[in-house]
């Protein structure tokens, strides 16, 4: 009997586990179905590495899951740039930096509105302010190249807009 239990309880952690990875996959499938393969990929990876993502059970708790995993990904990026000025490691681009910091920031609010939109199933006010958390990393970009200068985080701002599209997307399918 102990053994039935354990293993009717075994059967349904490794389906709920199953369904998880399906979602995932269907849900990025869906939503990358027009772009490149590797947008495919990374939705995939990225979500499958958060622990919220992969514990999701419908396209609602993943959208969630998906954009508190991009609020995660800000306030590291936040931090390593924070770190930078405080280690003074770019005299030529501390403005510049702080100008990203401020996007960030912003987007980060707009990311929090996000959340209170999907909870409250307004899912087109939840794609706006994931839209306008969008322009974050391009912004701060857009400023390394209009005064000159070389970006030392221009690889973290594409994986930032990377992520910050999965639950845009996703918003769109709700
Ligand atoms: C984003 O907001 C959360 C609170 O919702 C806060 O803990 C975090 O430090 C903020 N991050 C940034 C980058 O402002
Ligand atoms: C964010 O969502 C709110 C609804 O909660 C909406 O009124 C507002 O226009 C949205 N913000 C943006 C920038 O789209």
């Amino acid at each position: 009997m102990k053994f039935l239990v354990s293993l009717v309880i075994f059967s349904l952690f490794l389906n709920g586990f199953a369904t998880a990875q399906t979602l995932i996959q269907d849900s990025c499938k869906k939503a990358f179905a027009k772009d490149p393969q590797s947008s495919y990929d990374f939705c995939v990876e990225s979500l499958t590495q958060d622990p919220q993502s992969k514990a999701a059970t419908t396209l609602e708790d993943l959208a969630l899951a998906s954009t508190k995993n991009v609020a995660a990904k800000i306030t590291n990026l936040k931090g390593i740039v924070a770190q930078d000025l405080k280690d003074q490691r770019y005299q030529d681009i501390v403005e510049d930096l702080k100008l990203c910091l401020g996007f960030y920031k912003d987007a980060n609010d707009s990311l929090k509105t996000a959340l209170a939109n999907i909870k409250s199933r307004d899912y087109d006010g939840a794609n706006s302010n994931l839209s306008a958390a969008l322009n974050a990393p391009g912004d701060c970009e857009d400023d390394f190249k209009e005064a000159e200068k070389k970006s030392p985080i221009t690889n973290e701002n594409n994986i930032l807009y990377k992520t910050i599209v999965i639950p845009l997307a996703f918003t769109t399918m709700l």
